[in-house]
């Protein structure tokens, strides 16, 4: 990398961030576009979220990924938050041109589906209803799903986010229990709870193959391991996966997107994550 005085930084802030994929997968895109940017990542404590801010700003930092725990308190010291953003009241990006917040996770899993099918008058099964679910949920309402069920163990958590999206569209409950009823007249399943993670990578899926249905696209959040149990299953029933690490990219491409006004060039940044995920 070639780092000059005209260099562009952007980076992430977290705590803690030395395990981050991004760093890799910009820079792998900044230098396939020849362009004069680079990503560095910043482990910042929550007690220096604002001076850090203020500092990056003074710096000229052109703009940030935000990861745990700041991802919250971090719109405090925004000008503007995007619209869903501040209804979903998280934002993983900030573009510090008009210190504005964004939050591209919710669009990242969207486009990863999108490669499978596309959400508009779909029926959608979401389960989980944690911070992951609630950026999700409220991006499928927005893409124009005919009906968006979340379900959870704890179903008032459930009803509560489903609350909440209905300023956007009308969504459903139920507690995670009734899986098999609610996926048979689904179109997309999207799994947003850890079930499967690693290091609990032989976890029972939430649902099994038998109960799936080959039109199904089956969407899992989780991207370590690559091939979740709930992956496993619906290849099984030859339904339509569609792994975690594709909403790691495209979280990662609208970023960038925001930042440079450029198009992300996509396979170069999946490629870059590959390899930091070990999956070549
Ligand atoms: P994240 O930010 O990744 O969404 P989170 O906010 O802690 O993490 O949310 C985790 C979600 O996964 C919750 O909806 C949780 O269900 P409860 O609210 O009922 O606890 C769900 N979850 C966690 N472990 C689970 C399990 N073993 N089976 C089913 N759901 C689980």
């Amino acid at each position: 990398m070639n780092i000059k005085g005209s260099t562009n930084i952007v980076g992430l802030i977290g705590h803690p961030v030395e395990h981050s994929f991004s760093p890799p997968m910009h820079n792998a895109a900044f230098k396939a576009l020849n362009m004069d940017w680079a990503y560095v990542a910043f482990d910042v404590n929550p007690l220096n979220l604002n001076s850090a801010i203020n500092g990056a700003r003074s710096l000229g930092i052109k703009g940030f990924n935000v990861t745990i725990p700041h991802k919250i308190e971090v719109m405090k010291y925004l000008d503007e938050i995007d619209e869903v953003a501040g209804l979903i009241g998280a934002v993983n990006t900030i573009d510090f041109k008009n210190m504005k917040g964004y939050n591209t996770d919710g669009i990242g899993a969207v486009k990863a589906i999108e490669e499978a099918t596309s959400i508009k008058n779909r029926k959608v099964v979401v389960a989980g209803a944690g911070g992951a679910s609630r950026a999700i949920s409220f991006y499928i309402a927005k893409y124009g799903a005919e009906s968006v069920t979340i379900l959870n163990r704890n179903v008032e958590k459930a009803q509560s986010l489903a609350d909440d999206i209905s300023l956007i569209d009308e969504v459903k409950a139920d507690s995670i229990k009734n899986i098999k009823g609610h996926v048979d007249d689904a179109d997309i399943l999207i799994d947003t709870t850890p079930v499967g993670m690693h290091p609990n990578v032989s976890d029972d899926a939430i649902i099994s193959a038998e109960d799936m249905h080959e039109d199904l696209v089956v969407f899992d959040a989780v991207y370590n391991p690559n091939e979740t149990s709930l992956i496993k299953e619906a290849i099984k029933a030859n339904a339509k996966p569609v792994y975690g690490i594709k909403m790691l990219l495209y979280q990662g491409a609208e970023s960038f997107r925001i930042w440079t006004g450029q198009n992300p060039p996509v396979d170069v940044m999946e490629d870059a994550l590959k390899k930091t995920l070990n999956l070549e």
